[in-house]
């Protein structure tokens, strides 16, 4: 079947067997289970080509396939929840869209239409809506991921792609508030860098210095800068934010920094609620200062996944500072639950974000 709209045409197979009786929906494990269905396009002859909608499931690649061995593949990661009437709906899919099409500038791949990647986005999510899970908190993860299909091994640009989009049902990304170590050893980006882009390998270099902090008992790491490591950067896969007195600071988007879509959200909400919002460098000894003080009430990461990763404690040069309690948290539990009502239409979005699949 090929259903036609806005003269985009998209080539639709749908599954035999739906998957989804295999779903527990009330005990889902993050990014273990996928719907029923993926949408796929590829880029040949410089074009994008054949899009379609075909059932979830393994695709076939070349061992010599480039993305395997230069790492030109790029991601995204958005979220499809039901409103209060139970209709499908996706939290600003425009800017993670443009997001991902200035991942792909910054390595050398080619942009994706962005009325394509909306209407395979809007379709796909439209014919697994019955697997966007509604208990509070959980959502229909979407991941968009784009790689380079060339079977060549010398190091260039690929001249072929491909673009696929998968969907899982989620629950939170971190179940309970986590503990961090700042890391003052590894890097996760530097100036002139792809920090700010959505690039798999940004993910596959953090593994290491997690796997050490997950050694030494703490759940994440704090990211520092590449130059001197005096300044706090991100959180295993979110961007961070602090609140110290009434004022509440996330490091500003200089290049190394992912520029979050609920980074983004969460600037909008507080300035919104009318909360003093400051975007900067941030030195570690600043937050130690406000600990001493009494004046850090908040510290959380946020991201896609994650949506607001309280952190319950900082270690930071063989000491660990407690943070309050999180329930007596004002901007991560505003935040938390002002997203999850704009998300869900359980309240009006002044801020046009919701969009119907
Ligand atoms: C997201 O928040 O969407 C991410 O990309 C995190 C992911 C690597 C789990």
């Amino acid at each position: 079947m090929t259903q036609n709209s806005m003269a985009i045409s998209i080539k639709i197979n749908k599954t035999k067997q739906s998957r989804i009786h295999l779903c527990d929906f009330n005990n889902i494990q993050f990014g273990t289970i996928f719907s029923d269905h993926m949408f796929r396009v590829d880029f040949e002859n410089g074009t994008w080509q054949n899009p379609q909608i075909l059932p979830y499931g393994d695709i076939s690649i070349a061992p010599s396939l480039s993305a395997l061995h230069y790492g030109q593949s790029i991601f995204e990661g958005m979220k499809a929840f039901k409103n209060q009437k139970g209709e499908a709906q996706l939290f600003r899919p425009i800017d993670n869209i443009k997001r991902m099409n200035r991942s792909a500038v910054r390595m050398a791949m080619p942009t994706m239409p962005e009325e394509l990647f909306m209407e395979g986005l809007k379709q796909l999510v439209q014919i697994d809506k019955d697997w966007i899970p509604t208990k509070e908190g959980s959502a229909l993860y979407i991941r968009p991921f784009m790689f380079a299909t060339d079977d060549f091994v010398g190091v260039r640009p690929s001249k072929n792609f491909s673009f696929i989009i998968f969907c899982c049902p989620v629950n939170s990304y971190y179940p309970k508030p986590i503990n961090v170590l700042v890391e003052q050893k590894y890097v996760r980006a530097f100036e002139g860098g792809v920090g700010a882009t959505k690039v798999s390998g940004n993910y596959g270099l953090s593994m290491l210095p997690t796997q050490e902090a997950q050694q030494k008992g703490f759940d994440q790491i704090i990211w520092t800068d590449g130059k001197e490591h005096n300044y706090v950067e991100e959180s295993g896969t979110t961007n961070l934010f602090f609140a110290i007195g009434d004022t509440v600071i996330t490091p500003a988007l200089d290049g190394t920094i992912l520029e979050g879509v609920t980074r983004d959200s969460c600037i909008q909400l507080l300035k919104h609620k009318g909360v003093k919002v400051e975007e900067r460098k941030i030195w570690i000894a600043e937050i130690i200062d406000a600990h001493a003080k009494g004046l850090l009430k908040d510290a959380f990461g946020t991201g896609t996944a994650a949506l607001i990763a309280k952190i319950a404690s900082i270690h930071f040069s063989g000491t660990t500072y407690e943070l309050p309690p999180v329930e007596e948290r004002f901007v991560s539990n505003m935040l938390y639950n002002e997203l999850e009502a704009i998300r869900t239409s359980q309240t009006e979005d002044p801020f046009g974000w919701v969009v119907k699949a």
